[in-house]
């Protein structure tokens, strides 16, 4: 197997909040240990509910953000603190997509320039071979040449995710991070443009980094799955392993609250029984233990490490036991 792309080790982003007048600052670990690799032609899907630090990892490996600690190294170089030139070859390496397709693309520009702009920023392309090359990934999406010279607004929620995803492969990248590109269309469209995405992965043997709420877009599209509690990773290995025997409680739980008959339902947020503690006094020992079926007087004392257990990562005291 060839060397992966994208290499996160212990990825830790901690920000410093102000609680209010008089009051210390405090830690918010809204990414704390985050480790995995991630291939050309792999994809990688983390899960977890609002505030698991979905988002965070996005903006760490997409460089918007630098992590606190741990270290990243994407096509080899080192990503968590780059030099100015790693930095220039990296953005153009991992691009983003995100969730909302009407707020990613300017209403002001036309199509065109939405194309070419990272193209203008980032090389000495001739203007000529730029337009061809926005006309070309315009009709790999499934968009007409003539829709180059169009607003944003005269577009679908569906066609202008897909417009964003043509953006983000203007600069030949080997990484695409997508934080929930489906899940503001309808249900109808999602399936198209995830199929869309599965399409373009095999041809450019993309590397992608999938954020999802929605577990049956996790099972369509992942081969990889990362599940995040309150920042941390609580359990990761390959998606039939995991979704056939899920061994960490809150991945059970997670995949119980999966509405998988009722198409019109699935997009619906993923939730868990009980009450997510405030992510700045997280509880002792494990952090899931305030909603946990299972946890004893150990899960408050000790905090389960990750460890590999029956071809997976979890962290659960009781991970050999619970099934
Ligand atoms: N700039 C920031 N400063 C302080 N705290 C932050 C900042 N950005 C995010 N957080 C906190 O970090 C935690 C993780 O947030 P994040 O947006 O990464 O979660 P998420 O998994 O993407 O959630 P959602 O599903 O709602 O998009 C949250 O508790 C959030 O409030
Ligand atoms: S360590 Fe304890 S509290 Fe945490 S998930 Fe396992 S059983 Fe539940
Ligand atoms: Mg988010």
């Amino acid at each position: 197997m060839s060397k992966p792309l994208l290499v996160a080790d212990g990825l830790t982003k901690h920000y410093t909040v102000n609680r209010g007048f008089l009051k210390p600052k405090a830690t918010l670990k809204a990414v704390d240990g985050v480790s995995f690799d991630l291939s050309a032609g792999q994809t990688v899907a983390v899960v977890g509910e609002s505030g698991s630090g979905k988002s965070t990892l996005a903006r760490l490996l997409t460089m918007i953000e630098q992590p606190t600690g741990g270290t990243l190294e994407i096509v080899g170089k080192d990503a968590a603190h780059p030099g100015r030139a790693d930095a220039k070859e990296l953005r153009r390496a991992v691009q983003m997509i995100f969730q909302d397709p009407y707020g990613s693309l300017n209403p002001r520009k036309k199509i065109g320039t939405i194309l070419e702009e990272s193209v203008v920023i980032n090389t000495d392309m001739p203007a000529k071979e730029r337009k061809e090359r926005g006309q070309a990934l315009l009709s790999k999406v499934g968009l007409r040449s003539e829709h180059y010279h169009r607003y944003p607004h005269m577009f679908s929620g569906g066609q202008r995710q897909r417009i964003a995803i043509a953006r983000a492969l203007m600069l030949n990248p080997r990484i695409l991070v997508a934080d929930e590109p489906v899940s503001a269309l309808d249900v109808s469209v999602q399936a198209q443009v995830l199929n869309l995405m599965m399409d373009l992965q095999e041809e450019f043997n993309l590397a992608y980094l999938f954020i999802s709420h929605d577990l049956s877009v996790v099972r369509h599209i992942a081969d990889e799955v990362l599940v995040l509690y309150l920042g941390k990773p609580v359990e990761q290995g390959s998606k039939e392993t995991l979704f056939e025997r899920p061994r960490h409680p809150y991945t059970r739980a997670l995949l119980g609250s999966t509405p998988s008959v009722d198409p019109a339902h699935r997009t619906q947020r993923i939730s868990v029984k009980g009450e997510l503690p405030s992510p700045l006094n997280p509880p002792s020992g494990c952090a899931f233990r305030s909603r946990c079926p299972y946890a004893t007087d150990l899960c408050k004392d000790e905090r389960p490490p990750l460890r590999y257990v029956d071809s997976r990562m979890v962290a659960c005291h009781y991970a050999e036991t619970i099934s």
